[in-house]
């Protein structure tokens, strides 16, 4: 297994829209390790292919560590949980939304926006279709912090960032933030790429 390095804000390939995956070889089984590694390097909940620079239609999530609502009051509205019988680390290769339902708001962070925070709102509940780290299919009903994470990381599957669906004026208190990491003025503990030097 590799730790991958992590592209930042600013990076072309944070925008484009990523590519199904055809069969399950070698190297996507590669990619799926890798790209767990290097999220637990990283302290993340969640990572899409796109953030690691490959554009296959792959997330992975763990968020067996985080303690709903967490432990700095972040989770503004405790009434969302997990339910209990929902799994808390998996990959999910090709997902697509069946259906979405509901609405609440929380603020989000991104690997790829170090130190950025934002609310973002989201479905309550979604209904998720994907294949899993075997390639088998699976459709799968999530709510709560889960479904909120795997939302944020379809997105990344589709080029969309939390900070494009943060309202305006949110959005330009977080330009100068922003304009720093494009330029790679920052230094997260993890590697990454960032857009003054791809
Ligand atoms: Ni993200």
């Amino acid at each position: 297994m590799s730790i991958l390095p992590i592209y930042l804000f600013g990076t072309e390939v944070l925008k484009k829209k990523a590519k199904p995956v055809e069969t399950l070889d070698d190297s996507t089984v590669k990619l799926i390790f890798d790209m767990f590694e290097t999220m637990h390097k990283a302290n993340g909940i969640g990572l899409a292919a796109n953030q690691v620079g490959d554009l296959r239609r792959v997330i992975t999530i763990d968020i067996s560590d985080v303690t709903e609502p967490n432990a700095e009051g972040e989770m503004e509205d405790s009434a969302h949980p997990t339910s209990p019988d929902l799994p808390r680390t998996l990959a999910l290769i090709n997902p697509e939304i069946v259906n979405e339902e509901g609405a609440w708001s929380m603020e989000e962070g991104c690997l790829s926006l170090p130190g950025v925070r934002g609310a973002v709102e989201r479905a309550e509940k979604v209904r998720i279709r994907f294949r899993d780290s075997e390639f088998k299919k699976q459709e799968l009903f999530m709510d709560g912090f889960l479904a909120r994470v795997v939302l944020h990381e379809f997105d990344h599957l589709n080029g969309v960032l939390f900070v494009d669906r943060v309202n305006k004026a949110k959005r330009s208190m977080l330009l100068p933030k922003l304009r720093k990491i494009r330029k790679g003025e920052l230094d997260p503990d993890y590697p990454v790429v960032t857009a003054a030097k791809v």
